[in-house]
Parts: C-alpha cells; sequence; structure tokens
C-alpha cells in the first residue's frame, strides 16, 4: 500500500490513540493502539505514517516541521456522528414534551422556516461550526422537506472539506401541510439531489424517509426503489425510539410483523442502512438488523432528554449475531454538540443496563466504530497510512476541575474516562479535516 502513498508534507506529534478492530468482538486488548508520544505525518489529506516519534521523526523529509501538541494531549481520528438534524439547530433544548408531542410542537414549526435557501445557508455554517470545535469531521445528517437545506449543507461541508453524508426528509403524511412532498415529489427531489452531490469530493447522499408514521407505504417504496437504482448511497431514518411512536406504527401497518418489517418489505435493510435509536428492538428485529447489514445510530443524550430510554449497546455487538452500532447526536433532540458529553450519557445508559462501557469501547465507538457502522472504516474513524487524515487533537487538561482530577489518573484508561465524563468542547484543542486544519482553540 504504501508505494500508492501521496509524499508527507505535514505531521502532528504527541500522545495518540487509534483502533485497529472492534474491542466490542475482539476485546480492548487486541484493538486499542495508545502510543505515549507519536507522529502522525499526512499529504494530500492522507495519513501517511504513523508511529513512535522516535521512529517516525527519521523516516520524514527535512523540511517537514513536526507540529508537537506535547504530552498533555491526545491525538485521535476525527470523531464521527451518525445521526444529526442540522435545522434543530435552533431548537435544541425545547422543553417539556416527549417524542410524538415534541414533533408537532417544536421542530415541525422550526423546520418550515428552511423553504427560505438563506436562513438554510445560516444555520448550516453555524452547524458545521459547532460539529468541527467539537472534533466531528464526519456526519450524517436529515436536512427538511425542502431540497435547498441540502443545496446549504453541502455547500458549506464542501467549503470546509468534510465527509459528511445527508439527505432531503421524504414525508407525505401526518406531518403539517406545509411540509409534506408527495411520493413523486420526493422521489424526484431526492433523486435529483443524489445525483448532484453523491461523490463530489468527500460529499455522499443519504436517502432519507423521516419515520414510517409521515411516510406511507408508497411513498417508502418508493424510496426503496431510489436506492435499489443508487445502491452507493445511504438510507437513513428512525426506528423503535418511543413507545408510543411503536404502537402507532403498529396501527398504521397492520399488515406488517413490526416496525422494522415495515422498512423491510420496501427493501430498507441493507448495509449502509442507519437506523437511528433502536432501543425497543425485539429480539427477531436485532437479527434482521445483523442478517442485512444494517446500522444502529445510539443517541443517548437525546433518549434521555425525550426520555425515551436507553440502547443496550452490548446487546446490539453481542458476538453471536452482532449489529453495527455507531454513536448519534440526535441534535436538536440531542443535547450536545460534544462527542465527549455525548459518551457521558452512553456511559449512563449502560450502566442503566447493568454494563460497564469502558472508556476503550467508548472512543471505539466515537471513531472507527462509527466508520465501521457507515461502511467507511477504510476511510476515517482510525489513524493509519491511507487513511483520509481527519484527525481531533484533545487537551487533557482543559478545565481546572479535569486538570486537577487527572493528577490522581493512573492509566490512560482512567485519563480517557475523566476526559468523557468531564469534559466538552472546552476539550478540543485543534480539528483536522482532510489535512487541513479546521479549527483551533485559542
Ligand atoms: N422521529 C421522527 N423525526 C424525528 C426527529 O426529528 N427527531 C427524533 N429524535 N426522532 C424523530
Ligand atoms: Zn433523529
Amino acid at each position: 500500500m504504501s508505494e500508492n502513498l501521496p509524499s508527507p508534507t505535514h505531521a502532528i506529534r504527541g500522545p495518540v490513540l487509534t483502533f485497529t478492530g472492534d474491542p466490542f468482538q475482539q476485546g480492548l486488548e487486541d484493538t486499542m493502539v495508545y502510543e505515549s508520544d507519536g507522529i502522525v505525518a499526512y499529504g494530500d489529506g492522507i495519513i501517511t505514517h504513523f508511529g513512535p516519534a522516535s521512529e517516525i521523526a527519521s523516516q520524514l523529509p527535512g523540511d517537514i516541521e513536526v507540529k508537537n501538541y506535547g504530552p498533555d494531549s491526545l491525538i485521535s481520528a476525527g470523531f464521527l456522528d451518525s445521526h444529526v438534524h442540522f435545522p434543530q439547530t435552533p431548537m435544541i433544548a425545547a422543553f417539556g414534551e416527549q417524542l410524538l408531542d415534541w414533533l408537532n410542537k417544536y421542530t415541525f414549526p422550526t423546520e418550515r422556516k428552511y423553504a427560505d435557501k438563506a436562513f438554510a445557508a445560516s444555520v448550516a455554517e453555524v452547524f458545521l461550526r459547532e460539529n468541527i470545535k467539537n472534533g466531528i469531521t464526519t456526519s450524517c445528517v436529515y436536512c427538511t422537506v425542502f431540497p435547498q437545506s441540502v443545496d446549504a449543507l453541502f455547500e458549506e461541508a464542501q467549503r470546509l472539506g468534510l465527509r459528511i453524508a445527508a439527505g432531503k426528509v421524504m414525508m407525505n403524511r401526518n406531518a403539517p401541510d406545509y411540509l409534506l412532498d408527495t411520493t413523486q415529489s420526493s422521489y424526484d427531489d431526492s433523486k435529483a439531489l443524489l445525483e448532484k452531490w453523491h461523490g463530489q469530493d468527500r460529499l455522499m447522499y443519504a436517502i432519507t424517509p423521516r419515520f414510517a408514521p409521515t411516510s406511507t407505504a408508497d411513498q417508502l417504496d418508493a424510496a426503496g426503489q431510489l436506492w435499489n437504482e443508487f445502491p452507493e448511497v445511504y438510507m437513513q431514518t428512525h426506528l423503535s425510539e418511543n413507545t408510543g411512536e411503536i404502537a402507532w406504527v403498529k396501527e398504521l401497518f397492520p399488515e406488517r410483523e413490526g416496525y422494522l418489517d415495515v422498512y423491510d418489505h420496501s427493501k430498507l435493510c441493507r448495509p449502509r442502512a442507519v437506523f437511528g435509536h433502536c432501543i425497543h428492538l425485539t429480539d427477531k428485529e436485532l437479527h434482521t438488523m445483523h442478517n442485512t447489514g444494517s446500522a444502529i445510530s445510539h443517541c443517548p443524550t437525546s433518549n434521555f432528554f425525550l426520555g425515551s430510554g436507553y440502547l443496550d449497546v452490548f446487546k446490539a455487538a453481542d458476538p453471536s449475531r452482532p449489529v453495527r452500532t455507531g454513536l448519534g447526536t440526535d441534535l436538536g433532540a440531542g443535547t450536545s454538540f460534544s462527542i465527549l458529553a455525548t459518551l457521558n450519557e452512553a456511559y449512563k445508559a449502560a450502566q442503566l443496563n447493568n454494563k460497564k462501557l469502558t472508556a476503550g469501547h467508548a472512543y471505539y465507538l466515537a471513531t472507527r466504530g462509527t466508520a465501521h457502522s457507515m461502511y467507511i472504516e477504510d476511510k476515517v474513524g482510525s489513524i493509519a497510512p491511507g487513511m483520509e487524515a481527519d484527525m481531533v487533537v484533545l487537551n487533557m487538561k482543559s478545565t481546572e476541575i479535569i486538570d486537577y482530577r487527572m493528577q490522581f489518573a493512573e492509566d490512560i484508561h482512567e485519563a480517557l474516562f475523566i476526559q468523557m465524563t468531564l469534559g466538552d468542547d472546552r476539550a478540543v484543542q485543534a480539528t483536522y479535516a482532510n489535512g487541513k486544519l479546521l479549527y483551533e482553540n485559542s
């Protein structure tokens, strides 16, 4: 492989954390790599070298300046977020409701504003700025029913050089008239956007039926048909988030066996399907997820905020029938752009299931695990030659109390756990995407 790599032009140095496999399947000892003084070199947006500074320094051309972040930093692959709604940025922290009332009271009126392209562009800018401030370099994003909201997000993502998947929400019933499309218009608009954006630079299209209650079977079939024509793109939707929602799906689709079967029947279960939440899946549904290569996006801050419940990630990852599982912020039902804060809540979700989510498992989820769930672990999510140069540099002493607590940390596992329990955007020192420094915390 190395003969095909570009020449390095830049390098950064500091402690490095990455994963060579899946700790849920192979154990942490065999998959977690921690280099206490490492160098990551890159050129043309691609990582060319990674290893101990003592070995790598002498392999680099003499004119490369190595930026040293020092021993109190941590270099990781950029974080990934596999489920997020950029149009909900202006309504994070909306009080008092659970899913279905929350959608009607807050979400739908907010999403109406995206008929205005200039408004959509202004939010896309804030949203992606928050992403990079939090070290997120790849996300799988819901836009709104309005095609211009998709253009707005992709234009800004392209300007920044991010690897982003996104799509137009399809919904033709059970929402206000001002947000409804039709089966035909949703197919046509999605197809035009897909042909315009998928594969441009690092942009990827996601066919996006919002969830079963807001689509007729006919519209879900159209989504499946479009996906069959363009199998290389993504499909994202919501699944088994809230018990009231699940009961409603049973009423709306009495002929189907359950919630997942509604999607499966419309040919929406296969690799690159990303299902948000999946809290209340049955064992049979988990088997279907596994058998079809479909993925879960675990969104703990959202699940606690809306009172939806808490996913058992260890059950999802059960080695007897592992389901690909990634991490999602699910803003604006989610309460933070911070992946560290999201891991904090993932830990608590595991506690409520009587399971222990180690820091190693958690950072895997936020990086390579989510990349694996999206079938892009050969491109992003870890630090290795040939991977795209998407990286986050954490400051391990970002606040007074973290600095104080770190004095008592005995190993890297404890240090990482302190960061995910106490850290937030202040812990992000720098974010690189495609080898470009996009953010530096001054
Ligand atoms: N289900 C359908 N739409 C949504 C949404 O916008 N957010 C969440 N959390 N769940 C949904
Ligand atoms: Zn969502």
